[in-house]
């Protein structure tokens, strides 16, 4: 290729990183003008409430409060609408949700879907070997499907998909556990409750300490 020619195609490529930019921001910046007040709002009861177990930034320090920071904000309206309704059942955040106004909902979860989500440093190998197998090929002897066709590569998520990678390692095994032995309840179409009832303890742990780094 000759030099003008090469200039050309980088003019070519940097006008598409440039479009694209600029319908990126267009996109966001109604939002964010809206989006203002409701934020004052999550912030606030954030830090008054949520920040004692969740952390200052979502990223709680203690393995069993999940971190909630990154997490999807339609997925954090429901988890806190079920907490409410009683479809997902716990003793610690039902006295929460209880004393919650529901138009705070929205604005809470508006606030924490902003913050990034901090992975821990990955776990031991050979454990960590088996969860990234389960993650993307499952195991087709038992029936468990790949975890990456609904929650995304690297766990991103999607929507109502949540957001798992970087999640507390105990955390998600205990709601694996939840959802096999029929204590969580609130997955729709009972994608999970099936997904986990064909897991393995051992997988379980394997995946959970898989996820727990990944996103990094
Ligand atoms: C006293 C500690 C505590 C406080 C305060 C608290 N939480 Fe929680 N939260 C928890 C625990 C523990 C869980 C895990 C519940 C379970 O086992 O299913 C949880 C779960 C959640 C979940 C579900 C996360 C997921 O990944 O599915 C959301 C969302 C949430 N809390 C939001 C909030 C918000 C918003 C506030 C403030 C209004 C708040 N929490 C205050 C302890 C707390
Ligand atoms: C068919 C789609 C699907 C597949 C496959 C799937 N999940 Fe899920 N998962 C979901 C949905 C939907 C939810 C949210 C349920 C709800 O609304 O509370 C969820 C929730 C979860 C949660 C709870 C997250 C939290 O923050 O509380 C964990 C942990 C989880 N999945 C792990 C896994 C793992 C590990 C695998 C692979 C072995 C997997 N999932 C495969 C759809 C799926």
């Amino acid at each position: 290729m000759r030099s003008s020619e090469l200039h050309a195609q980088a003019r070519r490529v940097a006008g598409i990183g440039l479009a694209a930019l600029a319908a990126t921001v267009l996109a966001a910046a109604p939002a964010a003008a809206q989006s203002t007040a409701g934020n004052r709002t999550g912030q606030a009861v954030a830090t008054a409430v949520c920040a004692a177990c969740h952390g200052e930034d979502g990223n709680s320090a203690v393995p069993m409060f999940p971190k909630i920071a990154g997490l999807q904000e339609s997925y954090l309206v429901k988890q806190l609408r079920d907490f409410k309704s009683g479809r997902r059942k716990s003793d610690v955040m039902a006295p929460v949700v209880a004393d919650l106004k529901p138009e705070d909902m929205q604005p809470l979860a508006a606030y924490y879907s902003h913050l990034s989500l901090k992975p821990e440093v990955p776990g031991e190998r050979r454990t960590t070997d088996l969860g990234k197998l389960i993650y993307f090929d499952g195991n087709e002897e038992t029936g468990v499907p790949a975890c990456v066709g609904c929650h995304q590569p690297a766990g991103a998520g999607h929507l109502l998909y949540p957001r798992i990678g970087g999640q507390h390692a105990v955390y998600v095994k205990q709601q694996l556990k939840n959802f096999a032995s029929g204590e969580r309840t609130n997955d729709a179409n009972r994608f999970m409750r099936v997904v986990a009832q064909r897991m393995s303890d051992e997988e379980m742990d394997a995946v959970a300490a898989y996820l727990a780094g990944l996103g990094r």
